[in-house]
């Protein structure tokens, strides 16, 4: 099976590989993977740019073309496609300095004997890593991918969430394109703005008209058809057979309105909750006191010192 390599970037590294995990096995339950420091290397039927086209935080990604420990006397270039033009770059992830524009210059120079490749730094038509973390070093290689256009928000909100917050829930939750979503919160609609320019079809709710009608201008400003429901958290109970996951961001009792203390909402909600449906909810931290959804997985996102926010996967 065909090996991928991700780098991932931001402060929460596990929340970052648990993204491309979760994304990859939403199309292949098979996947298997092994993480080391800001590195994913996975086995999937599942193309590398499909997960990289919609991970949050990765910052480089492509396909393993071998493991080596002698750069030079090791590194099969067979592996990879003949380019025209390519780049060497070199990501040290090891706790150790390492002089990386020599590495790149040396392995470049090697490449270009060995495949008769021109160099072009600025528009390679492969680039190829050479990726070093403390127990292995990898060489892999990328050719260029169109990145999607990100969906645009013509209304803001106060109580918006990030969209690189909204769009790794939705990735984490495990949803696909063949798949429903429902923001029973949704607010100006950020995480359903996020699932929608994934192909993920999204339904929202939210217990406030002026909220509604915001959510409904952000998605048919980008051509997206989801439905805005206007009402109480509890309609999720009669759409429940029209969906299959719930990606949500509760109030945290500050700029949204709300109907009842965070605490209280976020007990109420999570008994009714629907069963069997792909779950990620974020909640102020604390809200909670003990675990009364019985999460796979739990993130604590600091934000400032009276906010961290806690997310919770099913
Ligand atoms: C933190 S905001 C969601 C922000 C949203 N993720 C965004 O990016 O715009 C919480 C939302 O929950 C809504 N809300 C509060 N209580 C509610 C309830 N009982 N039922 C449905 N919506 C409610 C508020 O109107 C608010 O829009």
């Amino acid at each position: 099976m065909p090996q991928s390599f991700f780098v991932v970037s931001g402060e929460n590294v596990e929340l970052a590989r648990d993204e491309i995990i979760a994304i990859s096995k939403s199309y292949d339950i098979k996947t298997s993977f092994k993480t080391d420091s800001k590195l994913v290397i996975t086995n999937s039927t599942i193309p590398w740019s499909k997960i990289s086209q919609r991970a949050t935080f990765v910052r480089t990604a492509g396909k393993i073309a071998g493991t080596f420990s002698d750069l030079f006397s090791e590194v099969d270039l067979s592996l990879m496609h003949k380019p025209e033009t390519f780049a060497c770059r070199a990501i040290n992830l090891t706790s150790k300095k390492m002089d990386l524009s020599k590495i790149e210059k040396t392995a470049g120079a090697a490449i270009k004997q060995t495949s008769g490749a021109k160099v072009s730094l600025s528009n390679p038509s492969l680039t190829v890593y050479l990726i070093f973390t403390d127990s292995q070093s990898y060489i892999g290689y990328t050719t260029k991918i169109s990145e999607p256009p990100r969906p645009k928000k013509v209304i803001k909100s106060s109580s918006e969430l990030h969209w690189k917050l909204s769009r790794v829930m939705v990735n984490l939750s495990g949803l696909n394109e063949k798949e429903t979503l429902c923001d029973p919160f949704c607010g100006s609609g950020t995480i359903l703005l996020e699932a929608e320019s994934m192909g993920i079809h999204s339904i929202g709710i939210d217990f406030d008209e002026k909220m509604c009608n915001i959510a409904k201008k952000n998605l048919s400003s980008n051509g997206f058809n989801s439905k805005i429901i206007n009402a109480g958290y509890e309609h999720l109970q009669k759409i429940k057979d029209k969906i299959d996951g719930i990606v949500t961001d509760l109030p945290y009792g500050n700029s949204s309105k709300s109907s009842q203390s965070p605490k209280k909402l976020l007990h109420d909600f999570i008994s009714i909750l629907p069963k069997r449906k792909k779950i990620a909810i974020m909640y102020k931290k604390g809200a909670m006191d003990q675990i009364e959804l019985n999460p796979t997985k739990k993130y604590d996102i600091y934000r400032h010192k009276s906010l961290t926010r806690t997310i919770v996967v099913k």
